[in-house]
């Protein structure tokens, strides 16, 4: 018989390690993988290469006209690897700068930006098997999976972590004050803003992985998978 195929909703605060234990998970049981926020990233990136950013102002009139025109991608890279594609080029690496970082969350809190992503991730997930991060998946995309998760860790240690990953990518400009600013700046401005604000679904299990290595996370998420699978 075939396995029964579900929705995982891994939700939780920026730099917790979400994307890397929902893909390991997704490449483990099959699964595909979807990182919302890389969508959320790439219309910003569209926004800053196209000027349509005045300072921290965006014209939305404009951007909503142009919405059509911003066609967003996953494709496997030849490591397997989900890169981001914007109209045809990988943006992977562009969408994670500080630049990007810094205006994200501008973008993710207008109305017709959230209406128009949460619609193609509503289609990704038609034919269920599929793990997708963000903000909102178990609450807004997918308030019915069968699985929920809600991430969080302390500020200090997601800018700690997010640090290590900017300077291993070889970025030395960028200081630890600058990261754990920017960490709780967009907690700030996800958690408050009127659309579809980062909140735990009254359904989903709480992993509070600050003193969790990325295997002990990684096992804790299959178990809960398990766990429903065999229900
Ligand atoms: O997960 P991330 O840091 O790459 O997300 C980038 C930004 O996009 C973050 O500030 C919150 C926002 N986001 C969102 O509002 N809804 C999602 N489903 C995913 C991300």
């Amino acid at each position: 018989m075939e396995k029964k195929k579900i929705i995982v909703a891994i939700d939780g605060f920026s730099s917790t390690g979400k994307s890397t234990m929902a893909k390991t998970l997704a490449r483990n049981i099959g699964y595909a993988y979807i990182d919302t926020g890389a969508m959320y990233r790439a219309v910003t990136l569209y926004c800053l290469e196209n000027g349509l950013f005045d300072g921290d102002k965006v014209n939305e009139a404009e951007l909503q006209q142009r919405l059509t025109d911003i066609r967003i991608k996953f494709k496997p890279s030849a490591e397997g690897k989900n890169e981001t594609y914007l109209n045809g080029r990988n943006v992977e690496s562009e969408i994670r700068s500080m630049e990007v970082s810094d205006k994200v969350s501008i973008i993710a809190a207008i109305g017709f930006v959230r209406r128009d992503m949460v619609r193609q991730q509503q289609a990704m997930g038609l034919k269920k098997g599929i793990v997708m991060d963000g903000r909102d998946i178990g609450t807004v995309v997918f308030p019915q999976a069968e699985l929920k998760i809600f991430v969080t860790a302390t500020a200090a240690v997601r800018a700690q972590r997010r640090f290590d990953e900017l300077r291993s990518k070889g970025d030395t400009d960028v200081t630890y004050e600058e990261v754990l600013h920017n960490v709780t700046e967009r907690d700030r401005l996800d958690s408050t803003r009127e659309e579809s604000p980062l909140r735990r679904a009254d359904d989903a299990l709480i992993l509070d992985n600050s003193h969790m290595t990325i295997s002990e996370q990684n096992q804790w998420l299959m178990d809960q998978y398990e766990r429903i699978i065999n229900r």
